[in-house]
């Protein structure tokens, strides 16, 4: 991933802050996600945490939610729009556990390459599951999303093996703008 010309220069401070350095971005190609001009609260957590997306996303998360729901499948989120400073937060929880940046970089992107960045981007749970962990795929719910969630145009972005060099990812699903299917 090349640093983005139009990086400003709060995402640089950070990066640096992080010791994401040049060397280390141009390692993977992973793209980087400029900030929403619009974002909308797709979800209100139990505890008040308000999620958001952009509103294409939101309205196709809105359909799948609803459609799970039909089927018996409760599906919940735990993650969507993230700004730089809760991305690099984070990373600095990580950092203050003396893990590794190289390491961090495999469970999380750098701010700003995030594709929770982009407000396509959702984390989901199911009840009864611990959340953004690897047995969510013996869910369900994760069953149910793998036979429906490309209708509503949300697909799995860190599969196992992926090339991005991320860990399996099975609850991290992104809305790729325009591909929701019309029976959706
Ligand atoms: N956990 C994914 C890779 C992210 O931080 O965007
Ligand atoms: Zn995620």
């Amino acid at each position: 991933m090349l640093v983005n010309d139009d990086l400003n220069h709060h995402i640089r401070q950070v990066l640096d802050e992080l010791g994401i350095t040049a060397a280390i971005l141009a390692r993977n190609p992973i793209p980087f996600h400029p900030e929403p001009a619009q974002l909308v609260v797709a979800e209100t957590g139990t505890d008040g945490s308000e999620y958001l997306l952009i509103p294409e996303a939101a309205r196709a998360w809105a359909a799948m939610k609803e459609s799970a729901r039909e089927d018996g499948i409760v599906i919940e989120l735990v993650s969507a729009f993230r700004n730089i400073e809760r991305q690099a937060d984070i990373i600095r929880a990580k950092l203050a556990k003396n893990m590794p940046i190289e390491t961090i970089l495999t469970l999380s992107a750098p701010p700003g390459y995030s594709e929770h960045h982009s407000g396509r981007a959702i984390d989901i749970n199911t009840p009864g599951c611990e959340a953004t962990e690897e047995p969510f795929e013996h869910t369900d719910a994760f069953r149910w999303l793998s036979l429906h969630a490309s209708r509503f145009g949300f697909t799995l972005s860190y599969p196992r093996g992926n090339k991005l060099g991320f860990i399996y990812e099975p609850w991290h699903w992104c809305y790729q703008p325009g591909s929701a299917r019309s029976e959706a």
